[in-house]
């Protein structure tokens, strides 16, 4: 029996019928674009996160870009950023003429290595990327100070680092609704989020066409907005999202408790990780990998080029080597099944997998009653 990495429709599946109601309502009411959903999502998200204002954009991507214009990022301007995150993140830098900077990542976290954020500052820097990676708050109060920080939380939707939300703490934060995410959509869609009210304002104009009342345009914009359908959608499943997480966090202990950690290296706990994806490590991730694909088992090696060794980056000049925590966690990272209600029986059978392919029985204590139990 085939196990996927991620089970999205297992998540909306007892939401389907106030789904169908959600989209009924948007029918109804024949308003698509900038409505009162895409309103009212905005004032939840933002209470939810604790920031003023969120503002609806048509995807992840383009709320990164958004905000790169909104604090005037351009030709030659230096932003610092992993490499060991989806190309999205640096994509719109590119877009300007913006120079990636890139940092390497803690080992232990795979979140930005803030010495070497610090010692990659110049007087060119204009803004630090920070990713959230997998679901993990990234180590923003450790970042330099006196530069603005974008936060990419696509992975990362009610992440908190102690008791602030992930999105509220930098100058702006970006999320992505791509349905695979914590807060998904069912579809494309994407949001900044800032306290900064003058930020808000302009990423508004720029989502459409620099206007605000389509009749004056008093910048160059984008056509770049979330629709009702998937705003309606989103206020629903914004009320799941903390029972869901919860539920994330439990899956992801459970692979501890039955032994997992005594195979692979398993992704280290705090309490805000809301484990966007479990991803452990191993340096024989590429036999692990094969043997779960073998036996259907959804598995994914994230990033195995990362971003400073892409072709699209290459003008860069970076050699392999030259990020040596990055270029490890991309050799040995390896995501395994998880999702909000993903099964017991399930992930057992992906750790006895696992455990074939090293010959060894992982200590199975939270396996009590199995046939491995006793042995
Ligand atoms: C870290 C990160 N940044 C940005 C994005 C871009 O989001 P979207 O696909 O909604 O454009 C993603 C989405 O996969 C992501 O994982």
């Amino acid at each position: 029996m085939s196990i996927p990495l991620v089970d999205v429709r297992a998540q909306y599946a007892p939401l389907r019928s106030a789904i169908l109601e959600r989209f009924a309502g948007v029918l109804d009411s024949g308003h698509f674009i900038l409505g009162p959903n895409v309103r009212d999502f905005e004032h939840e998200a933002a209470a939810y996160l604790g920031t003023s204002q969120t503002v609806g954009v048509a995807n992840g991507t383009d709320a990164i870009a958004l905000v790169l214009d909104t604090l005037g990022i351009g030709s030659g301007d230096e932003v610092i950023c992993p490499a060991f995150t989806f190309y999205a993140t640096v994509e719109p830098l590119l877009h300007r003429g913006a120079v990636p900077v890139f940092c390497d990542i803690d080992g232990l976290t795979l979140n930005l290595d803030t010495a070497d954020v610090a010692a990659r500052v110049t007087e060119r820097t204009k803004a630090i990327i920070a990713v959230h990676l997998f679901g993990r708050p990234a180590p923003l109060d450790e970042l330099p100070e006196g530069i603005p920080v974008i936060e990419d939380a696509a992975q990362a939707f009610g992440a908190r680092l102690g008791d602030r939300r992930v999105g509220s703490i930098g100058r702006a934060a970006t999320f992505s609704f791509f349905p695979t995410k914590n807060l998904f959509a069912l579809g494309d869609g994407g949001l900044v989020a800032t306290s900064d009210d003058e930020l808000a304002d302009t990423v508004r104009r720029l989502r459409f066409h620099g206007s605000r009342d389509k009749q004056t345009f008093e910048l160059a914009g984008y056509n770049s907005r979330l629709d009702e359908l998937q705003a309606a959608v989103l206020r629903l499943f914004l009320q799941e999202l903390d029972g869901w997480n919860e539920a994330r966090r439990e899956a992801a202990a459970r692979y501890g408790e039955l032994g997992l950690g005594d195979l692979v290296e398993l992704p280290e706990d705090e309490p805000g990780h809301v484990y966007h994806m479990y991803v452990v490590r191993s340096p024989e991730r590429d036999r692990v990998l094969e043997r779960l694909k073998a036996e259907a088992i959804g598995c994914a090696s994230y990033y195995s080029r990362p971003l400073h060794l892409q072709p699209a980056l290459a003008f860069l000049g970076h050699e392999p080597g030259s990020l040596p925590e990055t270029e490890r966690a991309a050799a040995e990272n390896l995501a395994l099944p998880l999702w909000a209600g993903i099964e017991a029986a399930d992930q057992e059978r992906v750790v006895d997998v696992i455990s074939e392919v090293f010959g060894a029985r992982p200590a199975l204590s939270g396996r009590a009653g199995s046939a491995h139990a006793a042995s």
